[in-house]
């Protein structure tokens, strides 16, 4: 089953809270007829620079035409050489080696007629409980209309969000508040997370005001980035669990070895797609440490492929994080994946389970605005242009 052909499709699709993601839809074709699709998820983070697309295409075809599909421990061992681990959030290395990882695996599970979690040795759950976000306020103008977005998420099922914290706590604090007087007993926090913003002081000064306003499962990235000590004292000092994401194998290693975490925040997008997350899932397991799924928050299929991790994860101990689906206002699948009470179902499909629309991506394709924004608070919070905020930034 040697490999033909690799393409890449560039998409963009904006999302209901008024941003728009690049994203890379990646076809392998192989043997006579075998075909699998993967995802590169949501490329529009710092650092603001683009794939040249055409010469990622060519790189990606010398190395894999002519070689076995079914091989995805060679093939995986040879581009982590070509693309290797970046330490960083949104490393691009990662994410080319993540659409290649789910296309094989997906091309491979089709090729069986199985769903991918076969292909990962079988499951264990038919579903993961997962988190509706809430991003980060800048200004106290920003918390009625996240108030009503909970309400709407609620009406469609979700009980549980997490919520982007640090950048303004007058308005983290009057949103927590008032997020308890309306929606205690209805809907639960998985997590406060400050993405790296503060040093564990703050963090932790931070987290003693919220305490007292919400409850909460855990909290994420609470001390700069790469500050692996800060975030040990910071979990010295937190009454909750601590969970950061894992940025490569061995800086799983070093978080668990420092005690800095409970929990690692296992992200295909980030660390390279489905073999690599399991690896970090065993090391967990070695640790006796917790897991959970992060996102960049993946298209459908991007999705689906954690839905199948989850599904097949021997430690998975808190929800996930993956709703992209429930953000995003258009897709390349004829049928999205689905969601049950703030649930992923794990598809049961052939592959991952769900279906590119070739029409329609070609259409995406045409019409894909390979740009980014210029507006670098919204880049990083992942809010629109016109948020309240924006007025006092210029
Ligand atoms: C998103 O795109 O919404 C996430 O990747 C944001 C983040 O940095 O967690
Ligand atoms: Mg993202």
């Amino acid at each position: 089953m040697n490999i033909r052909r690799v393409q890449l499709f560039p998409i963009a699709t904006p999302r209901q809270t008024g941003i728009a993601n690049q994203h890379v839809i990646v076809k392998i074709e192989a043997g006579e007829s075998h075909v699998g699709w993967g995802e590169m998820s949501d490329l529009s983070h710092v650092p603001m620079y683009q794939f040249d697309l055409p010469e990622l295409a060519r790189m990606l075809n010398e190395l894999l035409r002519g070689r076995d599909a079914r091989n995805m421990a060679k093939i995986e061992d040879d581009l982590i050489k070509f693309f290797p681990d970046e330490g960083h959030m949104y490393s691009r290395s990662g994410l080319v080696r993540q659409g290649i990882d789910l296309a094989l695996h997906d091309l491979n599970a089709r090729a069986h007629n199985a769903p991918v979690y076969e292909v990962l040795g079988g499951k264990l759950r038919d579903r993961m409980r997962v988190c509706y976000p809430i991003f980060r306020m800048r200004s106290v103008e920003e918390v009625p209309g996240n108030l009503a977005r909970v309400e709407e998420k609620l009406a469609q099922g979700f009980d549980l969000i997490r919520v982007y914290v640090g950048a303004n706590l007058e308005a983290d604090e009057l949103f927590l508040g008032q997020f308890t007087d309306r929606f205690k007993g209805r809907v639960e926090i998985k997590s406060l997370d400050f993405s790296n913003l503060l040093d564990w002081r703050r963090s932790a000064l931070a987290i003693e005001r919220f305490e007292e306003l919400c409850d909460y499962m855990l909290v994420e990235s609470a001390a700069p980035r790469n500050d692996i000590e800060g975030t040990a004292q910071f979990r010295r000092r937190s009454r909750k669990p601590v969970s950061e994401h894992v940025l490569h194998i061995h800086h799983g290693w070093q978080l668990l070895s420092a005690g800095a975490v409970d929990i690692l925040n296992v992200s295909p997008y980030l660390l390279g797609g489905l073999r690599a997350s399991l690896r970090l899932i065993a090391l967990a397991e070695s640790a006796r440490a917790s897991v959970l799924i992060g996102t960049t928050q993946e298209l459908s299929l991007g999705t689906a492929a954690v839905a199948h991790l989850a599904a097949a994860a021997r430690v998975l101990d808190y929800p996930g994080d993956s709703t992209g689906p429930q953000l995003y206002t258009d897709d390349a699948v004829i049928a999205p994946v689905q969601y049950e009470k703030s649930h992923l179902l794990v598809p049961e499909g052939p592959g991952m389970g769900v279906e590119i629309d070739e029409q329609k991506l070609a259409h995406m394709t045409a019409n894909a605005e390979w740009t980014f924004g210029v507006d670098l608070a919204g880049v990083l919070d992942r809010t629109p242009q016109n948020r309240p905020s924006a007025q006092q930034d210029r």
